[in-house]
């Protein structure tokens, strides 16, 4: 191999996420009470020993006594730590084997719990420098090699020192004994790892912070297993989106920051340059003027329904994939219906509010079970269908009626007109989406097809349902009770006065656009677009975006993805196809979707190409953006 760098890697915390001791004290404390206690115990004598109170070596003396190893519980822990390699470490398993003569591990630790770790990962034996225990008849641990320079201070420095490697050394670490080595002037630059923990002093003394390996590698150019460090690149999450999306998001190497509030156009077109992925809710504008300062942004997951706060066709000319959240929130609209259908058949808001004035009117007039009702469900998409199950449960009768052909769930009915369904129904719910063609889907006529009594439902648009004929239905008493969740105009802000022809009737559930608004709700949202995204960065797939062609694309596997974004003109795939001939590339695969504005064309290629190939790519006319992935 001709690589005259020597790379030389901490094991505890940086090669795998743990200290190999902690993970022990769990191992042979497992389920005893004691446990906490020697844990913290453990963490006092490591903390003396950091403070200089103690050497290295009492440390580690009074350590093993405490915890009384043996050769069982060592060996589990061997174990145990192959299930804690740190992430990037594993996505890298390639380059340890390439690069095997180069890669030393060392450890204060011991060789019995290191070597079967790292050696899976093509580490040979003779460049892992760890101690040695020593163990009785019995298997217990007596005692360590104190000859071995890293059973004492500065043992890193000392083992380095002995090797004498000859080249370059690079040392990865997350603590003070890997940075000491570079300190002592035996290795030209010291890394500190921040994947598993994040250490200010180090990271100060460090030549370069590396979040990931992968990181590593992209510095030093190396990288063979992915195309870019997730760490560089920036994903900024707005008006307070549930935490999970960053959590996921972290996990999977990203820079992620959080703001709690929206931004405005001004404020967001200086914080967008770095951004290469925005995650906003309703409040956020993005605007052309907006777009146009956005020159890394690659994704916008919108963590909400909607999406008319994003310029999407200028966000499409940009390159910019837009993802929404557009059934997170079913069951708690389908809840939230079945609760007011209970509601309104009782009349138990006009009761409480009676209550609250004083009036005690008990009365079983006008109070009906649902069970055995006709619910009539117009729109049997997800809610529709989701309404459907939950109040079959409840005992009721089901029908329902949609534009398109959807198939009954249990033993609900299909009607063949919007007419039938009205005329037949004790109670209807509207969960019809909201094309413009819907307005006024509900007006005088249908409310005059619809039986007296009526109980009606809007939690789906605002425009759905004719107001004023609402109002004049619940005057004459044709509907019965409502509840509407949604307005053709809705107040702004909180501060803005909600008004309506509906205030003061009678029966009459008026809400503030709550149907999808709970907890749960928003931690699905904040673990669906989340995914969304990841799949869109990391393979290419677009499935269920908003403005891109949907393309749902298989993993990549031994091959280089080009993804090419381009105006959506004749010929751009010709043009593609005719570089990629030009330079005999074998083609692995390729998908290609377009719509009205943009083509979409993903080429899975063999590994080895002349790098050429990719400035032609991202040359050819119309282009909008080009990336590889590997
Ligand atoms: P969906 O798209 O899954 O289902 C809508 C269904 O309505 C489709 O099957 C469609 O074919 C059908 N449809 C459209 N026009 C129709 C018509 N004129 N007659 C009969 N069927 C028609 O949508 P999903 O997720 O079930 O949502 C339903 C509605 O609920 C949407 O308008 C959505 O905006 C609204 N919604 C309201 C929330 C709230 O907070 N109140 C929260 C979530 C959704």
């Amino acid at each position: 191999m001709d690589f005259n760098k020597f790379i030389v890697i901490d094991f505890d915390s940086t090669f795998t996420k743990v200290e190999a001791l902690d993970l022990l004290a769990d191992i042979i404390y497992d389920g005893q009470p004691e446990k906490e206690s020697i844990k913290k115990q453990i963490t006092e004598i490591t903390n003396q020993a950091m403070e200089g109170h103690l050497s290295f070596r009492q440390a580690l003396e009074k350590r093993i006594a405490l915890l009384k190893p043996n050769k069982k519980h060592l060996e589990q822990l061997a174990v145990r730590l192959k299930y804690q390699v740190s992430e990037s470490f594993k996505r890298n398993r390639e380059f340890f084997h390439k690069y095997a003569d180069n890669i030393y591990v060392i450890s204060n630790g011991f060789h019995i719990f290191i070597d079967p770790v790292v050696m899976e990962f093509g580490i040979k034996p003779e460049n892992i420098l760890a101690n040695r225990f020593f163990f009785d008849d019995q298997g217990n641990v007596t005692g360590f090699d104190t000859s071995n320079p890293l059973s004492d201070n500065h043992g890193k420095v000392e083992q380095l020192k002995r090797l004498n490697l000859p080249g370059d050394i690079y040392v990865i670490g997350d603590g003070y004994t890997d940075y000491e080595i570079k300190a002592a002037g035996l290795a030209n630059k010291f890394f500190a790892f921040t994947e598993n923990v994040e250490r200010n002093a180090i990271m100060e003394k460090a030549d370069h912070i590396t979040p990931s390996f992968d990181e590593f590698l992209y510095l030093n150019k190396l990288n063979t297993a992915i195309s870019y460090p997730k760490n560089r690149i920036h994903v900024l999450l707005l008006e307070n989106i549930h935490p999970v999306a960053a959590q996921i998001l972290r996990a999977d190497g990203f820079t992620v920051e959080t703001l709690p509030t929206a931004l405005t156009e001004e404020e967001l077109c200086e914080r967008i340059r770095n951004v290469s992925v925005l995650g906003i809710r309703s409040k956020t504008q993005i605007t052309e003027r907006v777009l146009q300062h956005a020159n890394r942004l690659m994704v916008i997951g919108a963590f909400c329904i909607g999406t008319n706060q994003i310029d999407l066709k200028a966000a499409t000319r940009k390159g910019v994939a837009v993802f929404n959240a557009p059934y997170s929130n079913t069951r708690s609209v389908v809840e939230m219906a079945v609760a007011e259908m209970i509601v309104l058949m009782r009349k138990l808001f006009d009761k409480s509010n009676k209550m609250h004035r004083g009036i005690w009117d008990k009365s079983a007039e006008g109070s009906y079970e649902v069970r055995g009702k006709r619910l009539g469900i117009v729109g049997y998409g997800s809610i529709g269908s989701q309404l459907s199950v939950l109040a079959e449960a409840l005992g009721m009768k089901v029908y329902y009626y949609d534009i398109e052909e959807k198939l009954a769930l249990g033993n609900a009915t299909k009607c063949k007109s919007l007419k039938e369904l009205l005329e037949l129904s004790d109670i209807v719910s509207l969960h019809v989406d909201g094309r413009e063609s819907n307005t006024h889907l509900i007006g005088e006529r249908e409310f005059s097809w619809m039986r007296n009594g009526v109980i009606l439902l809007n939690l789906s648009r605002g425009h759905i349902v004719d107001i004023h004929a609402l109002k004049k239905a619940i005057e004459t008493g044709k509907v019965a009770g409502c509840a509407i969740d949604v307005f053709p105009y809705e107040p702004v802000n909180n501060n803005e006065e909600f008004i309506s022809e509906l205030r003061g009737l009678p029966n009459t559930i008026l809400t503030p656009h709550i149907g999808g608004s709970t907890r749960e709700a928003q931690e699905n949202i904040g673990q669906f677009v989340p995914a969304r995204i990841q799949d869109y960065i990391n393979t290419g797939s677009t499935s269920s975006s908003v403005n891109f062609p949907n393309l749902a694309l298989p993993t990549l596997e031994n091959a280089h993805r080009l993804i090419h974004i381009h105006e959506n003109v004749p010929g751009i795939l010709a043009r593609i196809n005719q570089v990629l001939a030009s330079h005999n590339i074998n083609i692995v695969g390729q998908y290609l979707k377009t719509n009205e504005q943009i083509g979409y064309v993903i080429t899975d290629i063999d590994k080895e190409y002349n790098k050429e190939v990719i400035r032609e790519l991202r040359g050819i006319e119309h282009t909008i953006k080009f990336r590889v992935l590997y």
